[in-house]
């Protein structure tokens, strides 16, 4: 079983979508063994706490020492015995200690057709805004490796969205969602066939 420990900072939908891809069976060969939120309100704890996933919080205000903070995340993973980390709304960057040890088993999930629309300031609804004022027909969503850059490592998987006539930030964001959910269960299933390969 692959043992997956998730990384949110908010509403949690991303971490739904695995918890609903596992429960139902579309997911084979993976469990969720940890939910690890920057954000104590999060309410993807909730949605951990609803399902039995042992959850903890590490972020800022309990850890707000850059170094004590990654290592706090790090004996969570191990302690977690986990193999594949999933970055699902995460709102912090990973630091380079973190990357290294879990080097090829970091995925996240971004809001866009990347490279478009991502790295530094594009997360959430700015995201939307930016793909909006460029006046592109298409949109989308990407999930991918994570490396030391910003939305840079090898992409896994990812599916376009169009952009319609008159539509907000929020219209484009939900629609877009709707997608990540889609494929990051998809990219999810491609990681744990790509171990079995191994
Ligand atoms: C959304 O903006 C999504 O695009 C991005 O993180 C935000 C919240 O996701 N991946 P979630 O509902 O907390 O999973």
């Amino acid at each position: 079983m692959l043992r997956i420990s998730v990384l949110v900072s908010g509403g949690g939908t991303n971490l739904q979508a695995i918890i609903d891809g596992i429960e139902s069976g579309s997911i084979q060969g993976a469990e969720l063994v940890r939910v690890i939120s920057s954000n104590p309100e999060a309410y993807s704890l909730e949605r951990a706490r609803k399902h039995q996933i042992p959850s903890v919080v590490i972020g800022k205000m309990n850890y707000p020492d850059r170094r004590e903070r990654t290592k706090a995340i790090l004996s969570a993973l191990e302690e977690a015995q986990t193999d594949l980390v999933i970055l699902a709304g995460y709102m912090s960057i990973l630091e380079p200690d973190l990357i290294e040890a879990y080097r090829g088993r970091i995925i996240n999930i971004h809001p866009s057709l990347i490279p478009q629309f991502c790295g530094t300031g594009f997360y959430g609804k700015h995201v939307h805004e930016a793909v909006l004022s460029a006046g592109v027909l298409e949109s989308g969503a990407t999930v991918h490796y994570v490396d030391e850059g910003v939305d840079t490592g090898p992409i896994i998987i990812q599916e376009k969205v169009s952009v319609l006539e008159g539509d907000s930030p929020e219209a484009l964001a939900a629609r877009v969602l709707e997608t990540e959910h889609k494929i990051l269960q998809e990219a999810v299933k491609i990681v744990i066939a790509s171990k079995r390969q191994r």
